[in-house]
């Protein structure tokens, strides 16, 4: 399988055989796609996001157009983080933003999607997407401080199967879930299935403004719990909100490098763990 990676994604295809190509722009500012290796017949993998900017999201169909015109056998759209995967619902005359971007891949000629923990695994879409767990590597990434007398905790009910997994995968029995809503003044945590115990794991899919693990956190802390680590698999990191999580007991963030630049926006806060292997194995 050849490996064409979007750039800023060079380091999850770390070990696999890359394809040379170039994105460039014309002066107007249209995208150009071009390859520097023969595809014919070969089984072609784009490692990348559909998350913005608009530039990368768009990189992925043209390049996938390209390799198809290229002779490319098969391509597999390898997307870590699933941008656009939360807007699975939609009121009638709204945007289905998760549809609207698979279905813009298959009409490109991608053949099937491989992404880490997406965020609605239930939902139907227009062509193969194979989500794989990160359960296994972020619980390995638990010290014994985290684990001792530890409760898991969802943040939400979205959040349980995730949960069960990881505590599953970390040998942790007590399990927690959150009730959240969203009011006038944002994300609410109100009651929880059973009290946590001092030591939290808290495991979420996405942390992006931090709204949610903020407000969990808070709830957590009232409740008495004074360890907070928080296992998450992309780690979005908008604004600078989600910055406050250190000053509410969280120990540690822990989280994969789906998205390469959590490197930078979390730096000394965040740490990272590669997703490359879990997307990338054997059979990507
Ligand atoms: C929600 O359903 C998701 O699983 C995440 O909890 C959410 O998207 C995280 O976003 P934020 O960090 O902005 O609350």
């Amino acid at each position: 399988m050849l490996a064409f990676a979007l750039p800023g994604f060079r380091s999850l295809v770390e070990g696999v055989e890359r394809g040379r190509w170039t994105l460039g722009r014309f002066a107007d500012g249209e995208l150009h796609a071009r390859l520097h290796v023969d595809v014919r017949d070969r089984a072609c993998a784009i490692v990348g996001t559909l998350a913005p900017p608009d530039r990368r999201t768009l990189a992925v169909p043209l390049l996938a157009h390209t390799l198809r015109r290229a002779g490319a056998r098969r391509v597999t759209a390898v997307l870590p983080y699933l941008g656009y995967a939360r807007q699975d619902r939609a009121a009638p005359g709204t945007s289905l933003g998760l549809d609207w971007a698979l279905t813009l891949l298959e009409a490109c000629g991608v053949d099937d999607v491989v992404t880490l923990d997406i965020h609605n695994p239930d939902v139907p879409l227009p062509l193969p997407v194979r989500s794989r767990s990160a359960a296994a590597l972020l619980a390995g990434a638990l010290d014994p401080v985290d684990l001792a007398d530890a409760t898991v905790v969802a943040p939400d009910d979205g959040a349980l199967r995730r949960a069960r997994a990881l505590a599953d995968a970390a040998g942790i029995a007590p399990l927690v879930v959150l009730h959240k809503r969203r009011d006038a003044a944002g994300v609410v945590h109100s009651a929880a299935s059973e009290c946590p115990t001092r030591s939290a794991v808290i495991v979420d899919d996405i942390l992006d403004t931090g709204a949610t693990l903020i407000s969990g956190c808070r709830w957590l802390r009232d409740a008495g719990t004074e360890r907070i680590t928080i296992l998450v698999t992309h780690a979005v990191l908008s604004g600078t909100r989600w910055r406050e999580l250190p000053a509410l007991g969280v120990r540690r963030i822990v989280a994969t490098d789906s998205l390469p630049g959590a490197r930078r926006r979390g730096a000394g806060i965040v740490e990272l763990l590669p997703a490359g292997p879990l997307v990338l194995g054997a059979d990507p």
